[in-house]
């Protein structure tokens, strides 16, 4: 299982810091949701934030764009040194053209769905993604409650992967913790955001460790 701590339940005055503890805490990629107030109804940073923490560590930048037309600002998320670049299904109305345009700047591409848009919007983008987010909660914020009925959809994901392919990470976001972690696994889940009850536990690395699988 990658996990992928979410900075957004991080503290922002000491980010720096926070950032350091979780990379040595063993976080596999640092998770940057990006949210622009239109798509979701919260604001919180953007590619000059993403440049700055670029300097604070090595790992693997997972940029989760929750923003309207993502298209203005995938160079900017790219030259800010971002490794994955996913963007919201519902955001984008030629899908394949800004899975290509994330391509063209040699990144890795996701595409996430809420959690009441169909896997069918995603069928004919599964060839030419790197990564599935199936969001959990609605997004817009941490520390919501996971909704169950996500395991089938991860399942079902998981079966339209195996003909379509089956390199495919399936990554979940929205309440996840130690309790849920077992059954997302056995989903098909391959890789876990988790913000709320990383930063929520006192011990970064005991937290990352149990969600480790
Ligand atoms: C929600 C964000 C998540 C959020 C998860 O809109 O996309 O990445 O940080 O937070 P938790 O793990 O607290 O649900
Ligand atoms: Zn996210």
């Amino acid at each position: 299982m990658i996990v992928a701590p979410s900075v957004l339940s991080a503290d922002f005055s000491i980010l720096a810091s926070e950032i350091k503890a979780i990379d040595e805490g063993g976080a596999d990629w640092i998770h940057l949701d990006i949210m622009d107030g239109m798509f979701v109804p919260n604001i919180t940073f953007g590619a000059p934030v993403i440049k700055s923490l670029r300097k604070c560590t090595e790992k693997t930048f997972d940029a989760h764009l929750m923003i309207e037309a993502p298209d203005r600002y995938i160079k900017d998320f790219a030259d800010a040194g971002c490794d994955f670049i996913t963007v919201h299904e519902e955001a984008c109305t030629h899908l394949h053209r800004t899975v290509s345009l994330i391509k063209e700047y040699g990144k890795k591409a996701g595409v996430s769905l809420n959690p009441a848009t169909s896997l069918e919007t995603v069928r004919e983008i599964l060839p030419y993604v790197d990564m599935v987010l199936i969001m959990s909660v609605n997004p817009g914020f941490g520390g919501q409650k996971f909704i169950p009925t996500i395991y089938d959809k991860i399942s079902r994901l998981k079966k339209m992967t195996e003909e379509l392919n089956p390199e495919l990470i399936i990554q979940v976001d929205g309440g996840v913790n130690n309790q849920n972690i077992n059954d997302l696994k056995n989903a098909g889940c391959s890789c876990v955001v988790a913000g709320s009850y990383v930063f929520g536990c006192d011990d970064y690395k005991k937290a990352i460790n149990s969600l480790k699988i």
